[in-house]
């Protein structure tokens, strides 16, 4: 097993560009499964969980060549239409193939993904639409077993939370579905809309990504395109609490700082001092970070659920008290039990974590379970005194693409053993 070696209490300074985003990529290597053409992908991150997608794509009967950071996909060889259980649990979210299967093949046998870390994982919005929309679906103990005898209809599909995986699951299916779909109450991550992009590019008519209310007009087929996927958001945000929690100066290339507007105004509460430029940002942090007095976590454009592990980090070690209340999923302060052990100061109450800023952290042996728990305790490790040892990297590696490499050109002295 292997783990990360961090001497921390270094400044972090120097120029990190940002990788593509996996939160956009795996819905769109997903919808690659109704293009009737090749697809090419530009600035596709080095990921585990790009390759287990790629490892379903190829199971059911796809060609993938991938080239570094392109990946050429033909998707018309296709044949199956179930994902074994063995692929599901590695990647949950790879509900997300479920649509584009059940819309190509007619048919689709996946299986319930399991929950994770961060508590019980439903999939009832993407199940109600897909019947909505004419297909049968059998729950059969953990396997569902999904029929689309005829082309699905369009129809009104009003989703009671904005969820990002079932508005990508909907909007996917749509495209080729009879009619119009309409999703009121729809997810507005910049994901969605780079998803969005993607299909349009391939023939799909899409309007409204972006807003609450999307409209799908089917289209009898979709095309190959070549995309280029958006930046890393939560990414972005990782670096700039990496130089936050050293007291560094960092320049980010390749983001786009209108994806960062909640991220950055939480920042900017705490001292530092964010640039932005096209699409560079230079980042500095202060001498002694203020606190955070409240931060919610909310679908986007709020505050992102995905932030929220790694600004409690860096408010561990600001002057005050700060508050995160977390309201997108049930379980996602597990990390800071390990963050306890550096010396933070964090009392969980209900939704909320209280974390009384304390003016240095130790190192600490800890573990992940979670993915940006994981870069939560890589954060706090860059910022304490002495050296940590950090377990769990499986989980690290599903999101951050060579992430000791670009800190260790930050000035880090970081290593994988
Ligand atoms: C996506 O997960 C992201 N994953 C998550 O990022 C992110 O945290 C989440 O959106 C919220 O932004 C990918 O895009 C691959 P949801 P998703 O459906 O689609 C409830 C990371 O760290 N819900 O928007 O699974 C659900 O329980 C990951 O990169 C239902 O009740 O999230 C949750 O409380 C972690 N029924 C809320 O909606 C459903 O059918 C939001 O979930 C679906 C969701």
């Amino acid at each position: 097993m292997s783990k990360l070696l961090i001497e921390g209490n270094r400044k972090l300074n120097g120029i990190v560009s940002i990788q593509g985003s996996k939160n956009s990529v795996l819905p769109i290597l997903a919808a690659s499964v109704l293009c009737s053409g090749k697809c090419i992908l530009h600035n596709c991150p080095n990921l585990l969980d790009v390759d287990f997608s790629i490892k379903i794509l190829e199971y059911l009967g796809a060609i993938v060549i991938k080239d570094g950071n392109d990946l050429l996909i033909d998707t018309s060889t296709i044949e199956k239409y179930d994902i074994p259980d063995y692929l599901m649990k590695e990647m949950r979210s790879s509900i997300i193939f479920l649509g584009a299967i059940l819309s190509r093949l007619k048919r689709a046998k996946l299986f319930f993904p399991g929950g994770c870390e961060l508590g019980p994982r439903p999939i009832d919005f993407h199940l109600n639409a897909f019947r909505q929309m004419g297909a049968i679906i059998n729950e059969e103990g953990c396997a569902l077993n999904c029929y689309a005898n005829k082309r699905l209809n369009g129809t009104q599909i009003d989703l009671p939370l904005p969820s990002v995986g079932a508005t990508e699951n909907i909007m996917i299916v749509a495209t080729l579905a009879n009619g119009i779909t309409i999703i009121n109450n729809a997810a507005r991550e910049p994901e969605i809309c780079d998803l969005a992009r993607f299909l349009n590019a391939c023939g799909a008519k899409i309007f409204g990504a972006g807003e609450s209310l999307l409209a799908i007009e089917g289209v009898k087929k979709l095309y190959g395109t070549e995309h280029s996927i958006i930046p890393d958001r939560i990414v972005a945000s990782t670096f700039m609490s990496s130089a936050a929690i050293t007291g560094g100066e960092i320049l980010l290339k390749n983001v786009v700082p209108e994806h960062l507007h909640s991220v950055i105004s939480v920042f900017e509460e705490m001292g530092c001092e964010i640039d932005s430029l096209g699409k560079e940002m230079n980042f500095k942090s202060p001498k002694r970070l203020k606190s955070i007095k409240k931060v919610v976590t909310k679908p986007y454009p709020g505050f992102p659920t995905d932030t929220q592990a790694i600004l409690l980090a860096v408010s561990s070690i600001a002057q005050g008290e700060s508050t995160f209340i977390e309201s997108i999923f049930k379980n996602r302060f597990g990390y800071t039990n390990e963050l306890l052990k550096f010396g933070a100061n964090i009392d969980l109450i209900g939704k909320s974590a209280v974390v009384n800023g304390t003016p240095k952290l130790f190192g600490a042996n800890v573990k992940a379970f979670d993915l940006r728990g994981a870069a939560s305790l890589i954060i706090a490790a860059l910022g304490a005194f002495g050296n940590s040892e950090i377990q769990g990297l499986k989980h690290l590696d599903r999101g951050y693409e060579n992430i000791e490499e670009k800190l260790s050109n930050l000035g880090a002295i970081i290593k994988r053993v």
